[in-house]
């Protein structure tokens, strides 16, 4: 039985350290802070580029509102949260970077006063929660939001100086998405917020909307912003190239801490971390968990535990990519030889992916002679992978067969894809539709990876001993221009020659 003196389950906080609540107390804490506005705001970086993204929306949806949620603070355990990321379609289309803006909603509201249509017939609003004043008890005692606790937050003109867009108190939000679903129905995104999901589920159920039929109509509009990211605008291209350019100097990092890997019993754990330091350092993070495999762990896809040890001898698979301050990401992998040169079955295998990584390129560049499928990519790369295959013994089958849909025994050694779009999500526009993703034609301004592999387990009883342990891929960021593609990781050594050159310069010291 609990005491008198236990506080609510939901205030155990108060066990830690327990919280004044005199008068005296409350009196003083609230007094005597400099609470001059905020000075300084200046419009996002992506405030220029958003205003064309959210006419899209509003022309795609006349007539209809459109909610899109930034999504809430997760609790990672207790009074402690995970830090905030707001759901990728909020980002793309009000520019908010980093941690802002938990519980945020951007609504399009149908503008129906006559004669003054805005953004293509619609209103659009950005409700969130403005800083409180210091005289609150949200200033000082609250720790999700309250300024005493997570540093400066905006008000309603910093927040709409900074992203273009009119700002209301969200306090009122859910009454502004639910009210007259009567007379106008409503798309949300769902999957970012769950609260504002039921509010609005209510409020359709009370006016007798067909359930069935507002489901699908809020997969159409995840559909339409994921597909709304298939090109890149300038400024999004900027962004990924800066990624790539911080992910750059990771990999510098990884690579110089190769040495200190060996000696390290967990030594993957040594890579992971200096790739680490350089994306939190330059900037916001990583974009997904980085793999650092050493050895047999390359063929394991989504190795992360990255726990191994990095012996002599070994290739180590690093796949890391840093997010910018702007939430867009990069997708790198490199395989490198601990030792500083690849052993002559290394190198045959590393040229085999090089080379479907080639082909890939080269399909996807010749786009500029007729149309290309995303799907196109990957079939040239396979079509490597294959007969290197065959050439190393392994296929069971004759390369024709083991391309044709009933065969596809080459994919036993790799069995992910060749290329994914790459953006905000390190999968980005996951939710398009098939035509427009796989079966869709390459167009400048998409952004994918090329990252064929091959992965012999060590437990790979078809394959010679030589090849077991050994997983390789090569994985690179490419940009559709008008005149071809462009490799944004050129900056990266590629070959195997400069792989080499690359590794016996910043980690020196072993026996090659
Ligand atoms: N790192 C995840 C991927 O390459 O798709
Ligand atoms: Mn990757
Ligand atoms: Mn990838």
């Amino acid at each position: 039985m609990s005491s008198d003196a236990d506080a609510d389950l939901s205030d155990r906080v108060n066990n830690r350290s327990h919280r004044p609540s005199s008068t005296a107390f409350r009196d003083f804490v609230a007094s005597g802070w400099d609470r001059t506005p905020l000075t300084n705001v200046a419009p996002l970086p992506a405030a220029a580029w958003t205003p064309a993204r959210r006419a899209a929306v509003s022309r795609r949806f006349p007539g209809e509102r459109v909610v899109v949620p930034a999504g809430p603070l997760k609790v990672r355990s207790n009074d402690t949260d995970y830090r905030f990321r707001a759901h990728s379609a909020f980002i793309h289309l009000t520019g908010l970077e980093t941690e802002s803006e938990p519980d945020a909603l951007l609504v399009f509201e149908p503008d129906t006063a006559a004669g003054a249509p805005e953004s293509e017939g619609h209103s659009v609003t950005l409700w969130f929660r403005p800083r409180a004043g210091a005289d609150t008890e949200e200033f000082f005692s609250d720790a999700r939001y309250g300024e005493y606790w997570v540093g400066p937050r905006d008000d309603l003109d910093t927040m709409s100086v900074r992203t273009g867009i009119r700002t209301a108190d969200s306090s009122t939000a859910v009454d502004a998405i639910t009210k007259d679903l009567g007379s106008v129905s409503v798309r949300v995104v769902r999957g970012a917020d769950q609260s504002v999901e039921q509010a609005i589920d209510a409020a359709r159920a009370q006016v007798g909307a067909d359930q069935d039929a507002s489901l699908a109509g809020d997969d159409e509009l995840a559909e339409f912003l994921s597909e709304l990211r298939l090109i890149k605008d300038d400024h999004e291209v900027g962004q990924l190239r800066r990624a790539i350019e911080i992910t750059r100097a990771g990999f510098d990092r990884a690579v110089a801490s190769l040495q200190d890997a060996v000696a390290h019993p967990r030594g993957e754990r040594v890579i992971e971390t200096s790739f680490e330091s350089a994306a939190r350092l330059d900037g916001y993070g990583v974009g997904y968990d980085t793999i650092a495999a050493a050895g047999d762990h390359a063929c394991t896809l989504h190795w992360i535990r990255n726990d191994g040890t990095v012996r002599r001898g070994d290739l180590v698979l690093l796949d890391a990519g840093a997010e910018a301050d702007s939430l867009y990401t990069a997708d790198i992998t490199r395989t490198l030889p601990v030792d500083g040169v690849f052993t002559p079955v290394q190198g045959r295998i590393y040229d085999a992916v090089l080379e479907a990584a080639d082909a890939a390129f080269a399909t996807a560049a010749s786009h500029v002679h007729g149309p290309v499928r995303f799907r196109d990519v990957h079939a040239a790369a396979m079509e490597v992978i294959a007969q290197r295959l065959h050439d190393f013994g392994l296929l069971p089958v004759s390369v024709e067969e083991s391309l044709s849909d009933a065969g596809q025994q080459h994919r036993r050694w790799m069995v992910h894809g060749t290329s994914h779009h790459l953006g905000l999500d390190v999968h980005d526009c996951a939710q398009a539709r098939r035509d427009m993703y796989l079966d869709g034609l390459l167009e400048p301004g998409m952004v994918f990876t090329i990252e064929p592999g091959l992965y012999f387990k060590a437990a790979d009883r078809l394959v010679p001993e030589e090849f077991r342990g050994i997983g390789i891929r090569i994985e690179d960021d490419v940009l559709v221009t008008e005149d071809g593609v462009e490799n944004l990781s050129a900056g990266f050594p590629r070959t195997r020659a400069e792989v080499e050159a690359w590794t016996q310069r910043l980690a020196p010291g072993r026996a090659h």
